[in-house]
C-alpha cells in the first residue's frame, strides 16, 4: 500500500512512524516535502503543499493509495476537496468543514448556534466597534481581563489574553494593523471573556458519522519554564489519566464533541479527519476555547506512540466512513514529548547547526526521537533547518516514568543554543499561564 503524508514536522514523522508501526501490511510511505528524520521512513518530495497541482500529479504518477494532511493551511486552502474532485483517495475535512479552525468567528457562532459551552464573545470588524464594546462593560470593568483574537490562521500568534481594558482596545488595534499577523487574518476579530483553569486538548478520528477518541493530552505553548515569555507552537506535550478525569471527559462527549459533530452535519459539512478540542476545565465545566481540523504538534507525538491499532485501518476507516467498525485500542499508560529547539526559537533563530548524540538515543529503550527542523548538509551532516528542531518522545507506566525516559535521552543530545523546557509535565493552572 502507498502512503502520502503532506507536511514537514514532528507531528508528520510521527503519523509516519505511526503508520510503519502499527500496519500489518507492507507500506510505501511518501511525503511532502518531509525532513531528514522522515526522510529514513519515507521518501520525501520537495513539493510546496500550496502546489495543488504539482501534488495531484505525484498521485495520480506514484499511484499513491491514500494522502493524509498534516497542517491546517492546506485544509483551509480546499485541498480535500480538489483531490476528491480528481477522484484521489485523502483523508482530512473538506474546506468548508476546515472553516472550525479557518474563522474563529465562524467557530464561535457555529458553537453559539448549537449551544457548545465556550466563553462569551462578540465578533467586531473595526477598532471602534471593539472600543464601544469593551467600553459598554458587556467584558466587565476597565480592569477585566478579556481575550483578543484575530480570526483567520495566524500559526498560534493571533491570540491574545489582555489584562485590562486599554491592553484589549491596544491589541485589537494591533491586529488590525497587519503588524502581528496577516492583514487578511485580522479583518474580523473575536473579542472573548477571559477563562480560568486547567487546559487540556481532546482529538478524535471522525468519519462524517461515527468518532474514536484519542487519549486526552496537554500542551506547553510558552517558550519559558513556569509558562513564561511568548507562545510557540509547542515545547512538550504529555497524555496520561491525570489530564481529564473519566466524569469531566463524559462531559465533554455530551456536551461539546456530540452536538459538534451533530451540528457539523446538520449544517451540510460532516466532518471527516481529526478534530482537535482545545478545553479549558472552569469550574463552571469545561468549555470549548477553539477547534482545530488536524492533529496537533506535539500533542499528535505524544498520543500515537500509544496506538495499538493500526493507523492506516483508521484512516481508510475515516475515509470509507467504516470508522464504527474498528475498535481503536491504546496503551494504558502514559507519554510525554519534550520538543528541543534552536536558539532564538520562537524569534529569529539560526539553523545548520550539527546535531550531535542522536546515536546514543537510539538504544535508549521507550524513547522515539521525531524530527521536526532537521536536514541533511551537503556533506550528509544532520543539521537544525527550524525552531523546533526534535521532539524526544517515550512512553512509561506513569507520566513521571515517561518524563524520566524523555529526559535521560534529552541528556544525550546536544547542538549548539539547543534549548528546551525542563518542567513539561508540571503544569500551574490558567491565568498565570496565559498571562502575558
Ligand atoms: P486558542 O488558539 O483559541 O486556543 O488560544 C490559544 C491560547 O490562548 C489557549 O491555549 C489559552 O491558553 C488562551 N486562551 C484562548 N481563549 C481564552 C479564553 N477565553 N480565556 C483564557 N485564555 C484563553
Ligand atoms: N500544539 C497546538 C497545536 O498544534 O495547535
Amino acid at each position: 500500500m502507498k502512503l502520502l503524508v503532506l507536511g514537514s514536522g514532528g507531528r508528520e514523522h510521527a503519523i509516519l512512524w505511526s503508520l510503519k508501526q502499527t500496519a500489518d501490511v507492507e507500506l510505501d510511505l511518501y511525503c511532502a516535502p518531509g525532513n531528514a528524520g522522515i526522510a529514513d521512513i519515507a521518501a520525501c518530495k520537495p513539493i510546496s503543499l500550496t502546489d495543488h497541482s504539482t501534488l495531484t500529479s505525484l498521485v495520480k504518477r506514484e499511484a499513491i493509495d491514500l494522502t493524509i494532511v498534516g497542517p491546517e493551511a492546506p485544509l483551509a486552502d480546499g485541498i480535500v476537496d480538489v483531490f476528491e474532485r480528481n477522484g484521489l483517495p485523502i483523508v482530512g475535512p473538506s474546506q468548508a468543514a476546515s472553516r472550525l479552525e479557518s474563522s474563529k468567528a465562524f467557530a464561535k457562532d457555529f458553537m453559539a448556534r448549537h449551544k457548545i459551552p465556550t466563553a462569551e464573545y462578540r465578533v467586531v470588524r473595526s477598532a471602534g466597534e471593539a472600543e464601544e464594546i469593551l467600553r459598554s462593560g458587556a467584558f466587565g470593568s476597565a480592569a477585566s481581563r478579556t481575550v483578543v483574537k484575530a480570526d483567520g490562521l495566524a500559526a498560534g500568534k493571533g491570540v491574545i489574553v489582555a489584562n485590562s481594558r486599554a491592553e484589549a482596545e491596544e491589541s485589537v488595534r494591533m491586529l488590525m494593523s497587519g503588524k502581528l499577523v496577516g492583514a487578511e487574518a485580522a479583518r474580523q476579530v473575536v473579542i472573548e471573556e477571559a477563562l480560568f483553569g486547567a487546559e487540556a486538548s481532546l482529538l478524535l478520528f471522525a468519519d462524517g458519522r461515527d468518532y474514536a477518541l484519542m487519549p486526552p493530552a496537554r500542551d506547553h505553548k510558552r517558550i519559558g519554564e513556569n509558562d513564561t515569555g511568548p507562545n510557540t507552537g509547542g515545547m512538550g506535550a504529555v497524555t496520561g489519566p491525570s489530564i481529564l478525569e473519566a466524569k469531566t471527559l463524559q462531559r465533554v462527549v455530551s456536551e461539546i464533541v456530540e452536538p459538534t459533530l451533530a451540528g457539523a452535519r446538520a449544517e451540510g459539512f460532516p466532518f471527516r479527519g481529526v478534530l482537535f478540542l482545545g478545553l479549558m476545565l472552569t469550574a463552571a465545566g469545561p468549555k470549548l476555547l477553539e477547534y482545530n481540523v488536524r492533529m496537533g504538534d506535539p500533542e499528535t507525538q505524544a498520543i500515537l506512540i500509544r496506538l495499538k491499532t493500526s493507523l492506516v485501518e483508521i484512516f481508510e476507516a475515516i475515509r470509507t466512513g467504516k470508522l464504527g467498525d474498528v475498535k481503536v485500542e491504546w496503551t494504558n499508560d502514559s507519554s510525554a514529548c519534550v520538543v528541543l529547539a534552536s536558539q532564538g526559537y520562537p524569534a529569529q533563530y539560526n539553523v545548520d547547526v550539527p546535531i550531535e548524540g542522536l546515536d546514543g538515543v537510539g538504544l535508549l529503550e521507550n524513547v522515539t526521537v521525531f524530527h521536526a527542523g532537521t536536514k541533511r548538509s551537503e556533506t550528509g551532516e544532520l543539521v537544525t533547518a527550524g525552531g523546533r528542531v526534535l521532539g524526544v518522545t517515550a512512553r512509561g507506566e506513569t507520566l513521571e516514568r515517561a518524563l524520566d525516559h524523555c529526559y535521560n535521552a534529552v541528556a544525550e543530545i546536544k547542538w549548539e543554543g539547543m534549548q528546551y523546557r525542563r518542567d513539561i509535565g508540571k503544569f500551574r493552572e490558567s491565568p498565570s499561564r496565559t498571562s502575558s
